[in-house]
């Protein structure tokens, strides 16, 4: 579904990503890991049009898409969530969700103010796909509270409900787990193989590492914004004594 080639991305004199290669199958969890500084955020920001790439291809289903703008790379089914929690936390779960529909039905809501009966189709079918997504990630019953009173955990499901809703098929989730608790953490791994079951692609950054193993077909580690070491998470974990030299514990 996505392929990566040579992906190159520098900052002035600085080599964030460095001639990064790898693919991601449909209903694939595929986990990138690295220190802090690895290059893992840029690798998404230039996946996703935020950044430009400096040198590579990427491609998803077989079309080049860097060089795209976010918006259009994002209507092709790319969705993803940011490392600092995006949430609006005044607005309802709800509304949360239904700004992931905004790229895909505009004017919807204007419509619904005037009044246009096709307008008010569009919301209805829109907050029937949102609420199907709340149940998805076990929120359902959340729909009316406002986002900000939720805990971490819940927060994120409603990130990852909001990047899935306009029917994205691969999703990028930067340091999903962080401040989460450990029951959070098992819930999140189990929404993600439940999403991967789907045939939704997975596309992780995470230090949380037992998380990681539990829930990745493939993990690759980057250093220095270059791909170290890359496999199942048992053959990564066989490599951890070379990875711990390199990485340290964390
Ligand atoms: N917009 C930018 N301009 C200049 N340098 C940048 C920019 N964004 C990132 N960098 C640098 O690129 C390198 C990779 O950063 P990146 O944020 O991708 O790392 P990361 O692996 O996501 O780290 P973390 O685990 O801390 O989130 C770092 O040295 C960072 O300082
Ligand atoms: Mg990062």
């Amino acid at each position: 579904m996505l392929q990566v080639e040579g992906l190159t991305v520098r900052f002035g004199g600085l080599t964030a990503v460095n001639d990064l290669s790898f693919s991601v199958r449909a209903g694939e969890v595929f986990a990138m890991m690295g220190p802090n500084g690895a290059g893992k955020t840029t690798a998404f920001d230039a996946i996703g049009g935020f950044v430009q790439a400096s040198a590579g291809a990427v491609r998803f289903d077989d079309r080049p898409i860097l060089g795209m703008a976010p918006e259009r790379i994002a209507a092709l089914g790319i969705r993803r969530t940011f490392q600092n929690n995006g949430i609006l936390r005044e607005m309802s779960v709800l509304e949360n969700v239904l700004t992931g529909l905004e790229l895909s039905t505009p004017n919807t809501f204007l419509g619904v103010v005037t009044g246009w009966p096709s307008a008010a189709r569009a919301e209805r079918s829109a907050v029937r796909r949102a609420r199907g997504m709340l149940e998805q990630m076990d929120i359902a019953e959340l729909e009316e509270r406002a986002a900000g009173d939720l805990s971490f955990g819940q927060q994120r499901m409603v990130e990852i409900a909001r990047a899935l809703v306009a029917g994205a098929r691969l999703i990028m989730l930067d340091e999903p787990a962080v401040g989460l608790s450990p029951n959070e953490r098992v819930h999140l791994g189990q929404v993600l193989r439940r999403l991967a079951g789907t045939g939704i692609a997975i596309l992780l950054v995470e230090h949380v590492q037992d998380l990681v193993m539990a829930v990745s077909d493939e993990v690759l580690v980057l250093n220095y914004g270059r791909k170290l070491v890359q496999g199942p998470p048992e053959t990564v974990r066989q490599n951890q004594e070379v990875l711990e030299a390199y990485l340290g514990n964390g």
